[in-house]
């Protein structure tokens, strides 16, 4: 009978690790690798400072991570054996970049503390240091995110929002992953950093069903985004997502915004398709306060970061972010 009960007591045990998805906490790794975030701060510094778009990169990494069953580091595992890569779905081939940093982060991790932090966790600090290096605000990690053993790359291309949504499909697409119209707002502010391809933004310019050309007063806009990504041709072309500071993390993305410069479809649409107007009174809030947005910014990433993590026995630790080990 003692036997009976023990036994029930190791299985419920067992049982509540693995479904344990409520123990991220920031000092995770306090004792099994205590230098972790200065490891992951040290290389991507040295990376950002030698060229600024890496932190653009990472923070979009954690994104793709996040939206495809959940902040698990699918989206860094290559093509090999059954695994079929998230990195050739549309959204990410020929666009996603930043595979290297969490490469060279992840060996160094790997020569301090082996097989103990999992990549989804190393993306998740890269990304949160990624804004702090381009003059963004800081926030606490919260860490024991376990990496999968698979990647969906039907998922990458269902579930990461295309640029030519309309403001109605981008927050079902936020919806389904848990997050709201105020989550939808913030996030969207990443874009204050990086570049798009001309084919991401050429329906925009040429489109005469999309919005931002009804506008008379844009003209000058519009013109100088065409020069760069004519009607055919140019493909890979590069244009800021924020063109008035590309490189920093700041609120100057919604202050393009209010005047319809938001360089994505998906970026207008936030001021151009609110009807209710409580998405395009945010933009406006956002445009007019950093300090509004930043701290709307840190609660949303946190919350991102948390979307169906796998945690206690769930996953494993990779050896290798690539190949599940
Ligand atoms: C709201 C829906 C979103 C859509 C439709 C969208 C779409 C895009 C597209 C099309 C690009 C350009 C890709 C290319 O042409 O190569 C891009 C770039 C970028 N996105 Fe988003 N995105 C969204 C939300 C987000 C979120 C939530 C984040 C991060 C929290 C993010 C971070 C970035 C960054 C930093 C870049 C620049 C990357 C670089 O310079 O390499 N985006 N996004
Ligand atoms: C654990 O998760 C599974 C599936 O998500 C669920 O069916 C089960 O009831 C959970 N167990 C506990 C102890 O929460
Ligand atoms: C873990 O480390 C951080 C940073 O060094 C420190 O602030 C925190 O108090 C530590 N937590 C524990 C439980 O030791
Ligand atoms: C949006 O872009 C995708 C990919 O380029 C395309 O297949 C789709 O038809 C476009 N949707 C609309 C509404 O234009």
């Amino acid at each position: 009978m003692a036997f009976i009960k023990l036994l029930l007591l190791i299985l419920v045990i067992i049982n509540g690790l693995e479904n344990s998805t409520q123990v991220l906490v920031p000092d995770f790794y306090n004792e099994s690798c205590p230098l972790l975030e200065e490891i992951v701060r040290y290389i991507m510094k040295t990376k950002v400072l030698r060229q600024p778009r890496v932190a653009a990169q990472l923070l979009r990494l954690h994104f793709h991570d996040c939206f495809v069953q959940g902040c698990d580091a699918s989206v860094l595992l290559d093509s090999n054996g059954v695994i079929v890569s998230e990195k050739g779905a549309n959204p990410n081939r020929n666009s996603l970049r930043g595979f290297e940093v969490i490469d060279e982060i992840k060996a160094a991790v790997e020569e301090a503390c082996p097989l103990t932090v999992s990549c989804a966790d190393i993306v998740t600090l890269a990304a949160r240091d990624s804004v702090v290096l381009r003059g963004g605000p800081s926030w606490e990690v919260s860490l024991g995110r376990r990496d999968s053993l698979t990647a969906s790359f039907d998922g990458a291309n269902k579930f990461i929002p295309t640029p030519n949504l309309s403001l109605d499909a981008l927050i079902a697409n936020f919806k389904q992953q848990g997050l709201d119209t105020k989550d939808l707002v913030a996030l969207s502010g990443a874009h204050t950093m990086g570049v798009a391809r001309c084919v991401s933004f050429r329906q925009r310019i040429y489109d005469t069903s999309f919005a931002e050309n009804i506008y008379e007063k844009f003209s000058s806009f519009q013109n100088s985004l065409s020069s760069i990504c004519p009607r055919s041709g140019n493909d890979n072309k590069l244009a800021p997502l924020d063109f008035s500071t590309p490189a920093y993390f700041d609120n100057h993305y919604y202050e393009n915004l209010v005047e319809s410069k938001g360089l994505l479809h998906s970026d207008n649409v936030l001021v151009l398709e609110d009807q209710g107007g409580n998405i395009q009174d945010r933009v406006w809030a956002y445009a007019s306060s950093r300090e509004f947005f930043f701290e709307s910014f840190v609660n949303s990433i946190i919350k991102m970061g948390n979307i169906n993590v796998l945690t206690g026995l769930q996953g494993e630790i990779r050896k290798n972010c690539r190949f599940v080990n």
